[in-house]
């Protein structure tokens, strides 16, 4: 049997399989709102017989917003605007769901990218954002404030508000999303924090705000809920002080030490300066160094497009689920047609079950379909 489809688990989480649709912004919300757009949008993915669906990187306070369309869980109405696409998805999928807690810190106050993806103009609505030290992501753009102790206090706080809520609406796993140049990857990374107090420097201060906020929503969450973080494995700098995989085996380990249920690993996205080799599953050494030498269960991302390479990448024990992005929004039943390549089963809604090809009989399991 092919090793994607074999049933898995993230620290409390079952899966039926190791598919992973990752986080994607959609920045379709208003006010932080999920609206018609997310019924559609993530009511497509429930249905496609992943194992795991991640809700988009949704803000945990409203200036730590990428754009002014961005998910929220920082009011009662985004509490309530998402507890009715839950309970749509719940009523109509058994699949497992987790959304990604976010702050974008110096990236935030920006367009969608759809328009470009600049930081707003204080006509357009520009807020003041935040990150650990006064400098922009880009030469040219409005710098943040950094953060104090107060700040701090404030931001963390809204991490731990936002996971009650998640415990509200009765997900199963939380991410928190380090990655990509958002604020607690720019807490790691001496790119964006010069830092001179205990949150800045060595490693150990670098990642302590990020590790407070893990331990913070931790204490938040029942056992039943899943937690884990998205890294930036590097961030494909060559030359100066960055934010590598070494530093990220570090803090895999320290995550591991408290029991996270998953590191889920990406990279880049912290300087305009990364030069990134893109090509086919170029991450993936990334999650199998740090699934070794952490131990904790990873998940794999990036460029994994194929059926049978995210199937080697579970059976050679590089990761222990695999994540797509892209290529499930241009094939949202990506998994029926991996499971029909390897010949494995996938669940599928019945209203859909006779769409099961002739020759793939028992691609949907034993259902019964009834002729009139
Ligand atoms: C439309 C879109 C939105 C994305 N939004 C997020 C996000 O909210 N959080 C995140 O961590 N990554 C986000 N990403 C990155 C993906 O999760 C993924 O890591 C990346 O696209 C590489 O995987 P892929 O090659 O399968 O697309 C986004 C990617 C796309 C294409």
């Amino acid at each position: 049997m092919s090793a994607l489809f074999f049933a898995g688990r993230l620290g409390p989480l079952s899966t039926a399989n190791r598919i992973v649709i990752a986080p994607m912004c959609q920045y379709s919300a208003t006010d932080g709102n999920a609206g018609d757009w997310h019924f559609i949008h993530l009511g497509q993915l429930a249905l496609s017989g992943a194992g795991l669906l991640i809700i988009e990187a949704t803000a945990v306070e409203d200036i730590g917003r990428i754009t002014p369309g961005d998910l929220g869980l920082y009011s009662d109405d985004n509490e309530a605007a998402l507890r009715r696409v839950i309970s749509a998805l719940r009523n109509q999928s058994k699949m497992p769901i987790a959304i990604q807690l976010s702050h974008a810190g110096r990236k935030a106050s920006s367009h969608a990218p759809w328009d470009g993806g600049a930081s707003l103009a204080p006509e357009e609505g520009a807020w003041q954002t935040v990150a650990p030290s006064a400098l922009p992501h880009a030469a040219g753009e409005p710098p943040p404030i950094a953060l104090d102790d107060a700040g701090l206090d404030r931001v963390k706080s809204a991490f731990v508000r936002a996971a009650e809520r998640v415990v509200a609406l009765g997900l199963d796993a939380v991410e928190l999303h380090a990655a990509h140049g958002y604020l607690l990857h720019q807490f790691l990374s001496p790119i964006a924090n010069r830092r001179a107090d205990r949150y800045g420097g060595s490693l150990e201060n670098r990642m302590r705000f990020p590790l407070e906020v893990f331990d913070a929503v931790r204490a938040a969450l029942p056992d039943r809920v899943a937690l884990g973080m998205r890294l930036s494995a590097t961030d494909w700098i060559a030359d100066g002080e960055s934010w590598d995989i070494e530093q990220s085996v570090v803090l895999a380990r320290a995550l591991a030490e408290r029991k996270a249920s998953f590191v889920h690993v990406s990279s880049g996205g912290v300087s305009p300066l990364q030069k990134i080799p893109l090509g086919e599953g170029y991450q993936v050494p990334f999650a199998e160094r740090i699934r070794r030498e952490s131990g904790l269960p990873t998940i794999a991302v990036g460029l994994i497009t194929d059926p049978t390479q995210a199937d080697a990448i579970v059976a050679e024990g590089q990761a222990d689920f695999i994540a797509l992005a892209r290529g499930i929004l241009f094939e949202p039943h990506w998994p029926w047609r991996a499971a029909a390549e390897l010949g494995a089963q996938v669940e599928a809604p019945r209203q859909y079950w006779r769409s099961q090809p002739r020759a793939l009989k028992n691609l949907f399991g034993d259902v019964r379909i009834g002729q009139r």
